[in-house]
């Protein structure tokens, strides 16, 4: 089984545990590494769609996993049984802010995990956001670069912290910026030169967005220096 850099990393961030979610579990990757790999003792994958729970169920087999592991056609944790317990979940590869209605819409199971490990590919902040928001916190977080593209990988436990509210933790992330994260340094920079190029092309009714992404990225930046 070939696992991309990016699953590998969004694999070892899982704590070892009982039972993992792996929700939108496509082709079932995440699953199978972490029962192979003695991080989860049993899976419950879930996909929306069957076609890519239908090729998670083949590859568990093949793998020689599917007797620790249920498959289950579920939009988030919609078909979950609120009785069954699930000690961690992981949620990867979709939009943020997807992402967040499955959070929201999976309260009763997501309230009693232990851990979540979430790889939003967009508007990450309105995961941040949720978090703060939702008795959880961030333990750690990566920032990883795969052919070209960048990526954020957030450990959320459970229990809150108390957290002041500032918009340039929640855009770029308050466990990086403080770690002074070369990876993130770069993607600000980049950000901040494609975002210069753009204005130059807008009319200036339709440049506030960028200006203020810009100011945030001057403040994360400098927090850096
Ligand atoms: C781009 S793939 C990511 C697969 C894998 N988690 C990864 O990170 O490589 C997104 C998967 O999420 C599934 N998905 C989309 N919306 C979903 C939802 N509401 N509930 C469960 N799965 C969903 C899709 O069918 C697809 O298999």
């Amino acid at each position: 089984m070939n696992i991309s850099d990016r699953l590998l990393r969004v694999s070892e961030m899982v704590q070892k545990c009982g039972t993992v979610a792996d929700i939108g579990c496509d082709h079932g990757y995440v699953t199978i590494y972490l029962l192979k790999n003695g991080i989860a003792e049993r899976a419950v994958s879930a996909d929306v769609n069957k076609g890519p729970l239908e090729a998670c169920e083949k590859n568990l087999r093949l793998e020689h996993v599917s007797d620790r592991a249920k498959v289950l056609l579920s939009d988030g944790f919609k078909a979950f049984d609120a009785k069954e317990k699930i000690d961690a979940a992981v949620i990867a590869g979709m939009g943020g802010r997807l992402m967040k209605r499955i959070l929201t819409e999976g309260e009763a199971i997501v309230k009693n995990v232990s851990q979540l490990v979430l790889q939003p590919q967009s508007e990450i902040f309105l995961i941040r956001e949720w978090v703060r928001e939702n008795n959880f916190h961030i333990e750690r977080e990566e920032i990883l670069k795969e052919d070209g593209k960048y990526y954020f990988i957030l450990d959320v436990r459970r229990g809150s912290e108390k957290e002041e509210f500032r918009e340039v933790y929640d855009s770029f992330s308050k466990y990086l910026i403080e770690k002074k994260d070369p990876l993130l340094i770069e993607y600000l920079r980049r950000g901040l030169n494609n975002n210069l190029k753009y204005l130059q092309g807008i009319e200036e009714s339709r440049q506030g967005r960028l200006l203020h992404e810009n100011a945030l990225i001057n403040e994360a930046l400098s927090m850096m220096e």
